[in-house]
């Protein structure tokens, strides 16, 4: 069997993406070698979900830096003596500087809590809720120098229940989310989807559109 990719997670917070990752490995569900997880927020309780599964952590403020490039020069210096070949954004609330995105080109997946294009940014379920709409759900996608707008590869849609609050949906979201970024992770890392000329391509065919899964 190939060996498991080696996998760093990037955390601003609580982290229940990075649980979700950990629980998949120890179930043996997801074959991710989740070899560091990194922090720019020393608080951030997904250092303890780390810890306690036993995975080594990264820390740096980036309050402790002048500019953006400057840490995520810093931020390249921490991960490279872990060798990641997949770096999974999980709730990490920095956008990344080009140098950053150049350098594990192809190789960072984000998930964002929305239908991409739709609804970019923050406050999703808020303005899906305030623009009437029947679908919602959220998107793992490669991370390219535009925010939110890499390749997509894998979307988890869910119909807005009448009445709905936008607490509510932001919860059944996230639980969807939970079972759809280990899934493309490991699409991407077995190859099975893959970032080629800043298009997806899934099982040797370029993915126009992602693939969607319906809960
Ligand atoms: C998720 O909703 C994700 O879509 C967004 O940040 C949130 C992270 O949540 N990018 P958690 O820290 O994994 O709980």
């Amino acid at each position: 069997m190939a060996k498991p990719c080696k996998t760093a997670i990037l955390i601003s917070g609580s982290g229940t993406n990075l649980q979700a990752f950990i629980d998949a490995v120890a179930s043996g569900g997801l074959s991710l070698e989740l070899a560091v997880v990194f922090s720019n927020n020393p608080q951030a309780f997904g250092l303890e979900r780390a810890e306690k599964a036993g995975i080594p952590t990264a820390c740096i403020p980036h309050t402790d830096y002048p500019d953006r490039a400057t840490f995520d020069r810093a931020l390249i210096g921490e991960l490279e003596p872990f060798a990641p070949e997949l770096l999974i954004l999980a709730g990490y609330m920095r956008i990344l500087s080009p140098d950053f995105v150049a350098h594990y080109s192809g190789r960072i997946l984000n998930i964002h809590p929305a239908l991409l294009p739709l609804y970019p940014g923050l406050n999703t379920h808020q303005r899906v809720l305030d623009a009437g709409d029947k679908w919602h759900g959220s998107t793992v996608h490669f991370v390219t120098e535009e925010l939110d707008g890499g390749p997509r590869i894998l979307q988890g849609r869910l119909e807005v229940q009448p009445g709905e609050t936008a607490e509510e949906l932001a919860r059944r979201v996230q639980a969807v989310e939970h079972r759809i970024y280990p899934e493309a992770a490991a699409w991407v890392g077995s190859g099975r989807a893959k970032f080629l000329n800043g298009q997806c391509w899934i099982d040797g065919k370029l993915a126009e559109e992602p693939v969607i899964f319906d809960y």
